[in-house]
């Protein structure tokens, strides 16, 4: 039995904009996880347990589409191996279209389940290979480990699925759990935390899918092209702003970039009234600054907090609706 888990994440600062090559910085968020665990079986079968869809089937079965199914076959894939004799058993915490990267998540646990399972297989057979005569040059079982970035690739492949034209923010700061600059079709560039800021993290309880604000986006940005590259402009000010504070440890100066990035997000016609609601219960109650965080229209809003503020604020966003609070410390 082989398992593996990986983190949510959260956007800081930059959604949509970095859809349309701006920078934007996200990090990993180990308070919510997927895990996979995967098993081997002898009846030939791949069979897929969705334990928060209450869901079992076959591989064979899947529907045209399917997450679950398409991230098993792309890591077969690129490992070279037929999807045959294992089951794979997928649970997470996080909540479905809340900003938290839940899809991504479920992907990169997947192949990172799937990915050890496979190479551990290998291993054992290479070990009986050797014991009857172990003959490098015939050996087609000696695979590679995937990497952090493959595992990032694969997860991409399925975001493309979800949303359609996903910048790959998600797969990669969830692959590489790290805080990540990121710059589409770019190398990934991490970056120095000089001093350590919490965050609080507040779900609306509305399930807002990505592809649908993404796609509002784009139809927007297509009528009106001056006004948003405009927009994603001033947000790729901010956001570089924001990584310059954090690497200086200026944390004092995200509140403030994180109002105005909200205000643009606003702009751009992914806010809603519950997110403004929630905004404004987190400043009133003394956070420095709060936005949207992901897709926008529901999902999650984030605050900016400290040791002072941070149970004020909890209770401010519980009353002001918030279904609940996760608090994370980035460092
Ligand atoms: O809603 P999430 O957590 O999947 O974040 C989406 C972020 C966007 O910038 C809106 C889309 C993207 O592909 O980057």
């Amino acid at each position: 039995m082989t398992n593996a888990t990986a983190p949510g994440k959260i956007i800081l600062f930059g959604e949509h904009a970095v859809v349309y090559d701006r920078p934007a910085i996200a990090v990993p968020v180990f308070q919510v996880h997927a895990e996979a665990t995967v098993q081997a079986r002898d009846d030939g079968k791949v069979v897929i347990d969705a334990i928060d869809l209450k869901r079992t089937y076959a591989l064979s079965e899947a529907r045209e589409g399917d997450p679950i199914a398409t991230i098993i076959r792309l890591t077969c894939a690129r490992l070279s191996v037929e999807p045959e004799n294992f089951s794979v058993r997928i649970h997470s915490t996080l909540p479905i279209g809340g900003g938290l990267g839940s899809g991504a998540a479920v992907s990169v646990a997947i192949a990172r389940a799937l990915g050890k399972f496979l190479s551990e297989l290998d291993a054992d057979k290479r070990g009986q290979t050797r014991k009857n005569d172990f003959n490098p040059r015939s050996s087609a079982v000696l695979r590679v480990q995937l990497s952090s970035q493959d595992i990032s690739d694969l997860a991409y492949e399925v975001e493309k699925l979800h949303h359609g034209t996903p910048s790959g923010i998600d797969n990669t700061v969830i692959a590489f759990e790290q805080p990540v600059y990121f710059t589409k079709g770019n190398p990934i560039e991490s970056f120095r935390v000089a001093q350590p800021f919490t965050i609080a993290i507040a779900d609306t309880g509305i399930a807002a899918p990505t592809k649908i604000a993404v796609g509002d986006v784009r139809r927007a940005w297509e009528a009106n092209r001056a006004t948003y590259e405009s927009l994603f402009d001033e947000i790729a000010e901010i956001t570089r702003k924001a990584r310059k504070a954090i690497e200086n440890g200026e944390v004092n100066r995200l509140g403030a970039l994180m109002r105005n990035n909200q205000i643009l997000l606003r702009q751009i016609g992914v806010s809603s009234s519950d997110i403004e609601r929630l905004v404004l219960a987190a400043t009133t109650a003394g956070a420095r600054g709060a936005k949207l965080s992901g897709g926008g229209r529901g999902g999650n809003v984030i605050a900016l907090v400290d040791g002072v503020t941070q149970d004020r604020v909890q209770r401010a966003l519980l009353k002001a609706g918030a279904k609940r609070v996760i608090v994370t410390t980035i460092s």
